[in-house]
């Protein structure tokens, strides 16, 4: 699957990892970039921990890639590769201080599943974002135009597709998802998907928890 950067679009992973440090606060430690693909936002975050980056994806080749990308970078001590889906983490409970992921939730066979695993894999005080966007500080016209090339692009496929996008881009939807997951403590942050035209498109859509610190829990 390919990554949705553009050539042409300024990047927006920094972008993203801005909202990531602003809404989690997360301690260092071991971080993980669940449904990497390529890597990209992983190496955002890499710029602001000096701790170990578990990229995780269930497809190999788009790991090898960021393996390669890892090393040219001389990262490659950090990034550890897992294949694997979030509706089964093959992560140890309570191992990661941070669980990150960009654009991916949308494909899981199973969100509820993926969340309920996301939260086992925390440890207590350890904090997810889970979601898609581009970034609070992604700017306007380039949110604009990547939303309208998105869009586009879903329209192309017929009115089910542009309903079942919109849908899983629904805050109901993402609240939803962490009720089935067994989780009350939730933020559901962002609009969905909005049009083009509206001037907070793009801002994306997550949701954030942080495992409790009093209770283990599952
Ligand atoms: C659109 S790409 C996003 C890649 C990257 N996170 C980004 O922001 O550019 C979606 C990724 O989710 C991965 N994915 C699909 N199903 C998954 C699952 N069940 N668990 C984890 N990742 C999954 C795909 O292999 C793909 O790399």
């Amino acid at each position: 699957m390919p990554a949705q950067q553009a050539d042409d679009l300024p990047d927006y992973y920094r972008c993203v990892v801005h909202d990531v440090m602003q809404m989690c606060s997360p301690q260092q430690g071991v971080w993980v970039d669940l449904g990497c693909g390529e890597g990209p936002l992983g190496f955002a975050l890499a710029e602001r921990t000096d701790g170990v980056l578990v990229l995780l994806d269930p497809d190999v080749e788009a790991l090898q890639r960021a393996l390669a990308t890892a090393a040219e970078r001389g990262l490659q001590g950090r990034m550890v590769p897992v294949v694997g889906r979030a509706e089964s983490l093959p992560l140890a409970r309570g191992c990661a201080d941070l669980v990150v992921s960009r654009g991916s939730i949308y494909f899981w066979d199973d969100p509820p599943a993926g969340v309920r695993e996301v939260h086992r894999a925390l440890r207590p005080g350890g904090k997810a974002m889970l979601g898609g966007g581009l970034g609070k500080t992604y700017p306007l016209w380039a949110r604009r135009e990547f939303i309208r090339r998105r869009r586009q692009s879903v329209r192309k496929k017929g009115p089910e597709a542009v309903r079942a996008f919109e849908e899983v881009r629904k805050p109901e939807t993402f609240r939803r998802w962490a009720r089935q997951a067994g989780l009350e403590r939730v933020q559901v942050v962002g609009e969905g998907a909005l049009p083009e035209d509206d001037p907070d498109t793009g801002l994306g859509m997550w949701l954030i928890f942080e495992k409790d610190k009093e209770r283990q829990q599952t």
